[in-house]
């Protein structure tokens, strides 16, 4: 019997952060582990024609995003790794399905109604990128696609819109449903009232490149607890991150001495910053060799591509002609 397929994508935003691993990455990589699944990988370099990038910084983040995003082991002998504008498909099927969803279901959606405000203004592109992301998934028939909270929404469109083909032209694209797993919301170490994010300002994120002394730097001026004796989020955001990188003893002792009002910080950012620079030296070695070789990287990628491209080519095959296109 053949594996489900899980989907999912990135957008290029850069060096990756440690959000974007605990939110994302750390799930794929226990997906890929599992054997269990057929699973696509890709960075989603279309959708991110929709912001504000330059030609040139799109360019460098999409390297970026690839060379990081293998280095965290993505294993491109075990998933389909791939940039998706390098599949022929994606947009073809996103204009299908562009005809089959009516604009009262895009208006809906939060993202692009958050997006709009954001950049005051708005395009066809950021309307029809929920449509995009149905055919990202859809055109491998994936089933599971593991995704963020703020991503459910998309994910619940694909599924109408792969209902609304299937009623319309014959059953052929699968129930599509999200996979949530248990992932910790990392804060800003500055405002940890909100979520982690390069959009904040980099003093509110760590990177996974960024080297020991750097991130020793970021987690000094990190936000603990304010005066008044409430519960401090930032104070539980460091340790929710010490859970994740650091030794169970530590962080158990952490714990028990933040309720007993021994806890000292100072000594709690020192603790963390040491794990997450050991959790991520091999990945800052790879990294680097990576992004010095950039023939093998194209390499890697374009044999990601040209696997999507086949199972891309088979199930457009078919949905041409269920629609009555030559
Ligand atoms: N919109 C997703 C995000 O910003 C990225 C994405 C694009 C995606 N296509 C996808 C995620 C398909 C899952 C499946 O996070």
């Amino acid at each position: 019997m053949s594996k489900p397929v899980i989907v999912s994508g990135i957008q290029p935003t850069g060096n990756l952060h440690i959000g974007n691993y605990l939110g994302a990455v750390k799930n794929w990589l226990e997906l890929q582990k599992s054997g269990k699944y057929d699973l696509y990988i890709f960075i989603a370099d279309l959708h991110s024609l929709t912001g504000k990038l330059t030609a040139q910084q799109l360019r460098e983040q999409v390297q970026i995003t690839a060379a990081e995003l293998l280095a965290t082991g993505i294993d491109p002998n075990k998933t389909t790794f791939f940039i998706h504008s390098q599949v022929i498909g994606h947009a073809d099927l996103a204009w299908i399905f562009n005809c089959l969803t009516p604009m009262s279901e895009l208006e809906r959606m939060t993202q692009y109604k958050d997006k709009t405000q954001q950049l005051n203004k708005t395009t066809a592109g950021l309307f029809d990128y929920p449509v995009l992301q149905a055919a990202d998934i859809l055109i491998y028939k994936g089933a599971l696609v593991p995704v963020g909270q703020d991503q459910i929404q998309h994910v619940e469109l694909t599924r109408d819109v792969a209902r609304w083909f299937n009623n319309k032209y014959g059953e052929f694209f699968p129930e599509v449903k999200h996979l949530l797993t248990n992932v910790p919301k990392v804060m800003s170490l500055l405002e940890p009232e909100k979520k982690m994010g390069k959009s904040l300002g980099l003093g509110h994120v760590i990177e996974l490149c960024e080297t020991p002394e750097e991130i020793e730097n970021k987690l000094k001026r990190a936000v603990t607890a304010t005066s008044g004796g409430e519960a401090a989020p930032g104070v539980a955001n460091l340790l929710g991150l010490l859970k994740e990188f650091g030794d169970k003893n530590i962080y158990d002792a952490f714990v028990v001495a933040e309720k007993d009002g021994s806890i000292r910080y100072g000594d709690l950012k020192k603790s963390l910053s040491d794990a997450i620079a050991k959790h991520f030296a091999i990945f800052r070695e790879k990294r680097e060799k990576l992004l010095k070789d950039s023939k093998k990287l194209e390499k890697i990628l374009a044999k990601g591509s040209k696997k999507a491209q086949k199972v891309a080519d088979k199930n457009m095959a078919e949905v041409r002609k269920l629609v009555g296109i030559k």
